[in-house]
C-alpha cells in the first residue's frame, strides 16, 4: 500500500493548463517536476507560473514568502525519466489523441512506482483510450482542471471502465484535500460534464457570428449581462484557444456524430490562419499585453 499523502507530482506540459496545475500543486506544498520538450518551452512555462505567482502576491492571495516557497518547489526537466519516483503524474499536453496515447506509453515505461496514479487533463478524449495504451489501465484516470486553474475551483474526475476504485479515491483526495479543489465525477464519455454542455454553446456562438445572426460584441454582451456569465462565449473561446476548442469539438463529433458538436467552417479557417485567441494575441478579439484591445 502506498502512503495516502502525495508529495511528489509530475506535470507533463507547461502550457496554460500545465503551468496552472503545476502552480496550484506548488502552492499546495507539493514537490513538482514539470516536463517540457525543450529548454525554451520550459523557460516559457516557468515565466508563466512566476507571473501568475506575482499576480497572487499583488492581489494579496499569497505572501512574498509563499511565492518564493512555491517557486522553490518547482523543477523543470526535458527528461521524462525524471518522473520515475512520481506518485502522481498529470499530463496536460496538446489535445491530440495520438500525442497523448504515445505519452502514456512512455509514462508507463518510466514511472516505476506501481502505485502511481497516471492522470490526464484531457478535455474530451475518453480515458479508456489512454488507459489501454499502458500496462496498468487501472492506474489511469481523468483529472480535468479549468482555465485559469489557480482561479477556478473545479476538477472533473473520470474513471474508465478499468480504473480502480482505489485510484479514484486517491485522485479525489489529492484534488480535494491537497489542492483544495471541488470535485465532480463524470462518466467516460467525450467532453465529460462541462465540455458536453459548454462546447455546443461556444460553437453556436461562432455559428451566430458566421451567419450574421448577431455581432461578436452583442453575443458576448448578451451573455454577460443577460446570463451573468463572467465573459461571453467568443471571449471564452479565445481564452481556451480556438485550436483547443476545435480539437475538443472534433473528439466530441467523432464520439457522438451529432451536428451540434461539428466545428463550423469559421472556426476551421481561424485555426488554419493561426488566429488562436489570446495566446496568439488575435482570435475573435485582439489582445495587447494579454488584455482585449479596445
Ligand atoms: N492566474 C491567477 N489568477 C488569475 C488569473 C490567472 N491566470 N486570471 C485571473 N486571475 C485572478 C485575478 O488575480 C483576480 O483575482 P482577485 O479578484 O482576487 O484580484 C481574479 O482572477 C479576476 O481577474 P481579473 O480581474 O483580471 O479579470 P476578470 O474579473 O475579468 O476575471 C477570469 C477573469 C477569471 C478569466 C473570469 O473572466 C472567468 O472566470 N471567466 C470564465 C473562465 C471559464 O469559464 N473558464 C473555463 C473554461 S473551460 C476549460 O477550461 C475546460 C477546457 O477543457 C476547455
Amino acid at each position: 500500500m502506498s502512503s495516502e499523502k502525495i508529495e511528489r507530482v509530475g506535470i507533463v506540459g507547461a502550457g496554460q493548463m500545465g503551468a496552472g496545475i503545476a502552480e496550484v500543486c506548488a502552492r499546495a506544498h507539493v514537490d513538482v517536476i514539470v516536463f517540457e520538450q525543450t529548454r525554451e518551452l520550459a523557460a516559457a512555462g516557468k515565466a508563466r507560473i512566476l507571473k501568475s505567482l506575482d499576480r497572487g502576491v499583488s492581489s494579496g492571495k499569497i505572501t512574498e514568502r509563499e511565492r518564493e516557497q512555491a517557486a522553490a518547489r518547482l523543477t523543470f526537466t526535458s527528461e521524462l525519466s525524471d518522473f520515475a519516483d512520481r506518485e502522481i503524474v498529470v499530463e496536460a499536453v496538446l489535445e491530440d489523441e495520438a500525442i497523448k496515447t504515445a505519452l502514456f506509453v512512455e509514462l508507463d515505461r518510466v514511472v516505476t512506482d506501481p502505485d502511481a496514479v497516471l492522470a490526464s487533463n484531457t478535455s474530451s478524449i475518453p480515458i479508456m483510450k489512454l488507459g489501454v495504451a499502458t500496462s496498468r489501465p487501472e492506474r489511469v484516470i481523468g483529472m480535468h482542471f479549468f482555465n485559469p486553474v489557480p482561479v477556478l475551483p473545479l476538477v472533473e474526475l473520470i474513471s474508465s471502465l478499468k480504473t480502480s476504485d482505489a485510484v479514484l479515491a486517491r485522485a479525489e483526495r489529492f484534488a480535494a484535500d491537497v489542492l483544495g479543489k471541488q470535485v465532480v465525477r463524470a462518466a467516460d464519455r467525450s467532453g465529460f460534464v462541462v465540455n458536453a454542455l459548454l462546447v455546443p454553446y461556444l460553437l453556436s456562438a461562432i455559428r451566430m457570428v458566421e451567419s450574421g445572426f448577431a455581432t461578436r460584441d452583442d453575443i458576448d454582451k448578451a451573455t454577460v449581462l443577460g446570463l451573468a456569465h463572467p465573459m461571453g462565449p467568443l471571449a471564452l473561446s479565445d481564452l481556451i484557444g480556438l485550436d483547443t476548442v476545435k480539437s475538443i469539438a472534433d473528439s466530441m463529433y467523432a464520439e457522438y456524430k451529432e451536428p451540434l458538436f461539428a466545428p463550423p467552417p469559421l472556426l476551421l479557417r481561424m485555426v488554419e490562419a493561426g488566429l488562436l485567441g489570446k495566446k496568439t494575441s488575435a482570435g475573435f478579439y485582439e489582445y495587447v499585453n494579454g488584455r482585449i484591445a479596445t
